[in-house]
């Protein structure tokens, strides 16, 4: 059984639930409902053909600690009456800490995808998140060789094993349906382009800072695409910032495919997103990442990924020249078919 609520969690079943199809695996998805938006969730699934989740929870949008009660609470009658060998839960938000505490505490044997990541920026709830789901799963599915150190340094490693990362695999398994002119012509884009989207609490929920970062992108010297997140819409409209200002024309979620094709013609992505700063990195676009950390340090070195929090320097950075990597610490698109191996070796 899948444990999924969030965009990105969607994204990472899509190689798991196609790898599980293809071994002829019963395979169950339980929903929370913390994204409900078609934009960022039924579009998603449609636009990566992943089977309508068996159970939607419909948890819906609220404070972190109602929101994660009332994914406890939802799902412990269904782990209980599906009783699945085991239960999987991806990344690091609030459906992935609230699926793990009540499938370990069912009996249930439970396997963190994307396990040993760590920001040490306790003030993210995605920290905490990713803390507590490390240290209460059964089985811990590194994506990289820093996150098994990581994993070490907290005494996990003999639960842990690298495998890969699964966001790579879909990237590397669909890139030959990347088509940057379909959604360039789509939007109407000609010439060079910045992608941006702005999501993290701490950019959105302090004000301040987010009328720092608008302006800093309104600032630039090229069309910024801003792919605005409800979340980024909803504080904008609160904080009375207009974010269709200067360089900024703002957009809607896209679909994965549509997002990867967007990002692989631009010049260049500024996000605060974790997913996007490594699926940049792999499509060989320069990254400068909104925030005072990365959980993918690996995107960093060789400078294909920099830090602004504030939106410090972002003409510059905008226009540096990077070399593409020749290293591949996400894997060779391998991780969910090892994934898949470990599950049945461990059953
Ligand atoms: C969550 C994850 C974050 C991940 C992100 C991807 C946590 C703590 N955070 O953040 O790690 O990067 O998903 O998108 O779990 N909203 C809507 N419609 C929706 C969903 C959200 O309008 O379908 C708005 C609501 O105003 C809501 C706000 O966005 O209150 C925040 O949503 P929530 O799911 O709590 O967190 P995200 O910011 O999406």
């Amino acid at each position: 059984m899948s444990v999924v609520g969030a965009r990105p969690q969607f994204i990472k079943l899509k190689p798991i639930s196609d790898s599980l199809a293809s071994r002829d695996l019963h395979h169950l998805i339980i929903h929370t409902g913390q994204h409900y938006d078609s934009s960022l969730s039924d579009d998603i699934f449609t636009g990566l053909g992943i089977p309508t989740p068996d159970v939607n929870l419909a948890v819906g949008s609220g404070p972190q600690a109602q929101q994660t009660g009332e994914i406890l609470i939802r799902i412990e009658p269904v782990l209980q009456q599906m009783d699945p060998e085991w239960v999987l839960v991806y990344g690091d938000t609030n459906s992935t800490v609230a699926g793990t505490l009540a499938a370990v505490k069912t009996g249930l044997k439970t396997a963190h995808v994307e396990a040993g990541l760590r920001s040490r920026n306790r003030a993210m709830p995605e920290e905490i998140n990713r803390v507590v789901t490390d240290h209460a799963s059964d089985l811990l599915l590194a994506p990289t060789e820093l996150a098994m150190t990581n994993l070490g340094k907290e005494g996990l490693s003999d639960r842990s094993f690298l495998v890969g990362d699964v966001m790579a695999d879909l990237l590397l398994t669909s890139r030959d349906q990347v088509n940057p002119q379909a959604v360039t012509d789509s939007l109407g884009l000609s010439g060079d382009y910045v992608v941006s989207t702005v999501h993290r609490a701490s950019n959105t929920d302090d004000l301040d800072q987010l009328k720092r970062l608008v302006i800093a992108l309104a600032r630039l010297d090229l069309p910024v695409v801003l792919v605005a997140h409800p979340r980024l819409t909803t504080a904008a409209k609160r904080g009375g910032i207009a974010l269709a200002q200067g360089a900024i024309r703002v957009i809607e979620p896209l679909d994965h495919l549509s997002m990867m094709s967007l990002i692989a013609s631009s010049k260049g992505l500024i996000t605060d997103s974790g997913g996007l700063q490594k699926e940049a990195f792999l499509l060989g676009i320069p990254c400068t990442t909104l925030r005072t950390e990365s959980e993918w340090p690996e995107t960093l070195s060789g400078g294909m990924n920099v830090l602004a929090p504030n939106g410090e320097n972002l003409q510059a950075l905008v226009d540096r020249n990077v070399s593409t990597p020749t290293t591949h610490p996400y894997g060779i698109g391998r991780a969910a078919e090892d994934i898949v191996d470990l599950l049945i070796e461990q059953s």
